[in-house]
């Protein structure tokens, strides 16, 4: 029971924060292995919500190492703000490192990010314009900053003045301001001077913890269906949000990595463009949206709101394997009069349960719903299974039977003593 991967399993925002620093509070370790400050993991403890972006959710547990592992890209400007953010709320004692390895997010990142978002018009992907897909790119083109070249600064000016003229021709072709020399690095070493003696190799240090029976936590960030490779491309992310990715991302053996507890909105959300069969666009959409304060947490804007979607919850647990499930909001479902679970879609005229990989087929697909009936309490003090109202649990054992899943974890609350558990997972 020493690690565990916490996995969104739908389209991000599925309460991942709230779980990873549940289980932080036992946690020796947490480690955000992908992404950058496009995710918002929202907790709430002792009356107060923290918004975290790229700082682990173990940061509030002063005996817990937070690690910023190598898949991650980091903008060091956004990462300081948040942890003076922490600090000025009184988040002083904690520990985090961060990976030699992360590719560092720079403003140019950004700027690229508005620009090819506005030039796809209406094919625009709704990214959280935070730089995330052009910092990836320049990952995969060989053309980023590297952390650890932060303590290198020779390599860092000579790399610098290798990739620079290229990045600007990009940013040129854009009608962009390009960069100077100067200024880049001037950048990099006020901000070389903050985080030094953060930036260590973190696969070592992982590896270490998990020799020594120590308990890792890794906390994904976006969501399954946000996967570059698995989810609906092109409406993805850049990286992979996947319980696979955690090993590459980290630098840990594949095969350490065995319990992967996905987290799941008892409904269903999305922010950004792309397909989403069980969409609501009636008046259901708005009272969840309302009851389960269903707008960004990074971006403010609404989200995209409909029933659960147990073909994706299928999807997602053949590709990661996934084993249990943290069903949360599951108190937001008693603003309906009835509640419906996806089975199946529809797709020109055959019932299929599998997501096609092509955009259009998937948008052409229809859900089949199972109805259920509702419940009407509020289960927001429920601190037992048993509490729950009948309809409740038969809900939960209805996902429980289509998914083949355990629900071991009911959240009926954001905050992190609204957490029923039904099994010991760490
Ligand atoms: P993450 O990105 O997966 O960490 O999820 P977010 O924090 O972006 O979004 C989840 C939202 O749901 C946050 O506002 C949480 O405070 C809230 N939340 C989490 N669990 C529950 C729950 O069981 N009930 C309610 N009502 N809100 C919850
Ligand atoms: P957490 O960790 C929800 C979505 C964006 C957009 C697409 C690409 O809080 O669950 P990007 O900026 O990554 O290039 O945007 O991915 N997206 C998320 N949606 N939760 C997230 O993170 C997300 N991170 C990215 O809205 O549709
Ligand atoms: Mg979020």
């Amino acid at each position: 029971m020493s690690q565990l991967v916490i996995q969104g399993s739908q389209w991000g925002d599925e309460g991942k924060g709230k779980i990873t620093d549940y289980f932080a509070q036992q946690a020796d370790m947490v480690v955000r292995s992908q992404g950058g400050n496009n995710a918002g993991h929202s907790i709430v403890y002792n009356n107060h919500r923290y918004a975290l972006k790229l700082v682990p959710s173990g940061i509030f547990n002063p005996n817990t190492i937070n690690v910023i592992a190598n898949g991650t890209v980091v903008n060091l400007e956004a990462l300081k703000g948040e942890l003076d953010l922490l600090e000025s709320q009184g988040i002083t004692k904690y520990q985090l490192v961060i990976s030699d390895r992360a590719n560092i997010l720079m403003p140019y990142h950004i700027d690229l990010d508005g620009a090819k978002e506005a030039n796809l018009g209406q094919a625009k992907i709704g990214t959280t314009k935070k730089g995330i897909g052009p910092c990836y790119t320049s990952k995969a083109e060989r053309i980023g900053l590297r952390m650890g070249d932060l303590l290198e600064d020779e390599y860092l000016k000579d790399h610098l003045k290798s990739i620079l003229p290229i990045i600007n021709i990009e940013l040129k072709s854009y009608n962009l301001k390009e960069y100077s020399f100067d200024e880049v690095y001037s950048y990099l070493k006020k901000y070389a001077e903050i985080f030094k003696d953060k930036i260590t190799n973190t696969s070592i240090l992982i590896n270490k913890y998990i020799k020594e029976n120590k308990k890792v936590l890794f906390e994904g960030a976006q969501g399954a269906m946000l996967c570059l490779d698995h989810g609906t491309y092109p409406y993805v992310t850049s990286s992979s949000p996947l319980a696979n990715g955690v090993s590459l991302n980290s630098g840990v053996a594949c095969y350490l990595l065995d319990k992967v507890l996905g987290v799941a909105k008892a409904y269903t959300t999305r922010v950004g463009e792309g397909p989403f069969p069980s969409e609501l666009f009636d008046k259901n959409a708005d009272l969840l949206r309302e009851k389960g304060h269903e707008y960004g947490t990074v971006t403010k804007r609404p989200r995209r709101i409909g029933y659960l979607d147990c073909v994706v919850l299928n999807y997602v647990k053949n590709i990661t394997g996934m084993q249990h499930l943290a069903l949360m909001l599951v108190d937001v479902l008693s603003v309906l009069d009835e509640l419906k679970i996806c089975v199946s879609y529809s797709l020109d005229g055959k019932t299929i349960d599998y997501v096609p990989s092509n955009l259009y087929a998937y948008n052409r697909c229809k859900p089949n719903y199972i109805t259920l009936p509702t419940f009407k309490e509020d289960i927001s003090n429920c601190k037992s299974y048993d509490e729950l109202p009948t309809n409740c649990k038969k809900y939960i054992e209805a996902i429980e039977e289509i998914t083949g899943l355990k629900v071991s974890i009911i959240s009926v609350g954001p905050d992190r003593n609204q957490t029923i558990v039904r099994e010991k997972l760490f």
